[in-house]
C-alpha cells in the first residue's frame, strides 16, 4: 500500500460523527465545535496545539498526510478528536486507541494520550470535555475501561475528570 497519496478528502472526518458526544457538543463556549480529526487539521494549527504538550519537532505536510493515511486506515482503532474555535482554529485535542485483548472475554481496552489545549484556551473546561468526548467515544465502542498515564502535576485535573489512581507506569526509552 502507497503511503504518498492521502485516501480520505481534506475534510472528510476520521471516524463517523455519531460518536461525537451531543452533551459535549451542546456544554461548549458558543462557536466551538468537538469533532473528529480531518487531515486539514494541519493548516487549523492541530501541530501547534500539540505543542503545550510536548516537542513535536518539524513535520511537514507531506509527512503528517502520510501518517493521517495510516492512521484513517485504523479508524476503529484510532480516535483522534479536536475541538475548534468560532475561526476554525483547533484549541485542544485528545486521542483514544483501542487496544483488542484475548483476556476479559475478548475485552477492549481504551488508551487516553496526547491531551493538549491551547495555552490562551485553559482553564474554559476543554481538557474537560476532550476527556468527556472520549470516554464517549470508548463506552460507544465497548471498551470496559479507559487508562491513561500522567505526571504528578495533572492527576488534579484528572481526578475532577472522574479517574483514580491504579497501579504504577513505567517506561524503556529507545
Ligand atoms: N491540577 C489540578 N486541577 C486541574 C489542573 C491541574 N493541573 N488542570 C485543570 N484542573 C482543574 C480545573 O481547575 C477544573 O476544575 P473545576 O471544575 O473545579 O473548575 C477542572 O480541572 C477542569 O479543567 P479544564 O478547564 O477542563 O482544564 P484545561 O482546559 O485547562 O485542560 C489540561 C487541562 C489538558 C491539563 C491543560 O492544562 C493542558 O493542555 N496542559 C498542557 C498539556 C498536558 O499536560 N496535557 C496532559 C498530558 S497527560 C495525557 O495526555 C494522558
Amino acid at each position: 500500500m502507497s503511503l504518498t497519496s492521502p485516501v480520505t478528502d481534506a475534510t472528510t472526518p476520521l471516524f463517523s460523527l455519531s460518536l461525537i458526544s451531543p452533551e459535549v457538543s451542546s456544554a461548549l463556549p458558543e462557536g466551538y465545535i468537538c469533532r473528529p480529526l480531518q487531515r486539514r487539521d494541519y493548516q487549523n494549527g492541530f501541530l501547534d496545539v500539540l505543542r503545550v504538550l510536548t516537542t513535536v519537532g518539524d513535520v511537514t505536510e507531506q509527512q503528517w498526510n502520510e501518517r493521517y493515511e495510516w492512521i484513517s486506515h485504523r479508524n476503529d482503532e484510532y480516535f483522534l478528536l479536536c475541538i475548534t474555535d468560532s475561526t476554525g482554529k483547533v484549541v485542544g485535542t485528545g486521542a483514544l486507541i483501542v487496544e483488542r485483548k484475548f483476556i476479559h472475554n475478548l475485552g477492549l481496552v481504551g488508551h487516553i494520550e496526547d491531551i493538549a489545549v491551547a495555552k490562551d484556551q485553559q482553564g474554559k473546561k476543554l481538557g474537560l470535555r476532550i476527556i468527556q468526548a472520549l470516554d464517549f467515544v470508548a463506552e460507544k465502542v465497548g471498551c470496559y475501561k479507559t487508562i491513561l498515564d500522567c505526571s504528578e502535576a495533572n492527576e488534579g485535573f484528572y481526578v475532577k475528570c472522574g479517574f483514580k489512581r491504579a497501579g504504577l507506569e513505567m517506561a524503556h526509552y529507545y
